[in-house]
């Protein structure tokens, strides 16, 4: 059995998490998450804020997550810290301090991408959600599409051309007078919103279109804010009708990415959907993907919104598959603010 410890702190959570197992047998001991709710304020993530926050609370989170798995520093195998991708002055705090832990102890080192981490985290609580499946990813700076053949072997069929889905629901909250971050609230006033008072047209989603198309398995998110921002425009009375423009941007944004992950599925017969990332946390989303996928045979899982959300939990599941192949970090390892995810394979 192997114990690992993980480190997030790429946007504006730190969060630590120790995991014990081994293969897909693996389980959470504990997880801690502290959310830096002073970005509110400024209705965005301000990054030196954000390192600075993740110093002073790095070493209690660490701690207390230890604590709560209870064991010791001692009977750790492996430290992993997410490394990549993410605002590079919060990554090197995480980064930094799982570093100087893991030279303490004289433990190994991994270093982790955030993105293969929102990968694991539905095997962490579904015992299914093991490749080979379809991965849609969705957060508040990436939307992937990928097809997972095996665990560290990806083929990445789509992404955005420009604004993550996640930060489309930002903008669009924003657009709306709703809180930072939006989506959530989105999600709720649309539930509210008269389906037929607005249409907003589906991007990149062409009836005819073929999967040797460039646009088959794309996305682009930044002509629907456009759409939003004229229905907002011209309406004489927002208050009255925002609730249905919450509810034609989000069945616009749901309808692709269903379409598309459902694309990706059928072109690779997978008989399993993994959703992952904040916008993961979307019920309705999750509900439309499963109408779609089941009437197939397909099934879709979906993280609980604690895992589906930044959180170190899935990225020490990420590190017990990059462990067990044998990786190990050096101590130069770098923070870097984008990188491919690794094992991909040509599409
Ligand atoms: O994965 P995440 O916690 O952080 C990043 O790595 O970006 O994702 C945060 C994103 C935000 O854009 C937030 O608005 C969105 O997830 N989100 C939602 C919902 N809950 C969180 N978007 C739509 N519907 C939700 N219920
Ligand atoms: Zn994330």
């Amino acid at each position: 059995m192997t114990r690992i410890l993980g480190i997030e702190t790429s946007c504006d959570e730190t969060s630590a998490a120790v995991l014990e197992g081994s293969g897909d047998n693996v389980k959470q001991k504990s997880l801690v998450i502290l959310s830096q709710d002073v970005h509110q304020v400024f209705g965005g993530v301000v990054p030196e804020i954000a390192s600075r926050a993740h110093l002073t609370s790095i070493v209690p989170v660490v701690a207390r997550a230890i604590e709560e798995a209870g064991t010791s520093l001692d009977q750790l195998d492996a430290i992993a810290v997410t490394n990549t991708p993410g605002l590079v002055g919060a990554l090197l705090v995480g980064m930094s301090y799982g570093k100087a832990l893991a030279f303490s102890r004289g433990i190994p080192l991994l270093g982790i991408h955030h993105m293969e981490g929102h990968l694991f985290a539905a095997a962490l609580e579904h015992r299914d959600a093991v490749p080979p499946f379809t991965a849609l990813l969705v957060s508040g700076g990436h939307t992937l599409l990928l097809d997972v053949e095996a665990w560290g072997k990806y083929r990445l069929l789509g992404a955005t051309r420009d604004d993550a889905a996640g930060e489309a629901f930002d903008k669009v909250a924003k657009l709306l007078g709703l809180d930072y971050p939006g989506g959530r609230y989105i999600e709720q006033l649309a539930r509210d919103g008269d389906p037929k008072r607005f249409h907003f047209a589906r991007p990149m989603l062409r009836k005819n279109a073929l999967p040797q198309d460039e646009d088959y398995y794309a996305f682009s998110f930044i002509g629907l804010k456009t759409a939003v921002l004229n229905a907002v425009r011209s309406s004489g009375n927002l208050e009255a009708d925002k609730a249905a423009i919450a509810r034609a941007f989000q069945d616009s944004m749901i309808e692709t990415l269903v379409e598309k992950t459902y694309r990706a599925a059928d072109a690779f017969s997978r008989q399993r959907v993994v959703l992952g990332g904040g916008v993961a946390c979307n019920r309705t989303l999750s509900d439309a993907m499963r109408a779609r996928c089941e009437r197939d045979g397909i099934r879709v899982f979906t993280p609980s919104p604690r895992l589906a959300t930044d959180n170190a939990a899935m990225i020490a599941r990420a590190a017990f598959f990059r462990f067990e192949q044998g990786e190990r970090a050096d101590l130069d390892l770098n923070a870097y603010a984008s990188c491919p995810i690794p094992g991909l394979v040509a599409a």
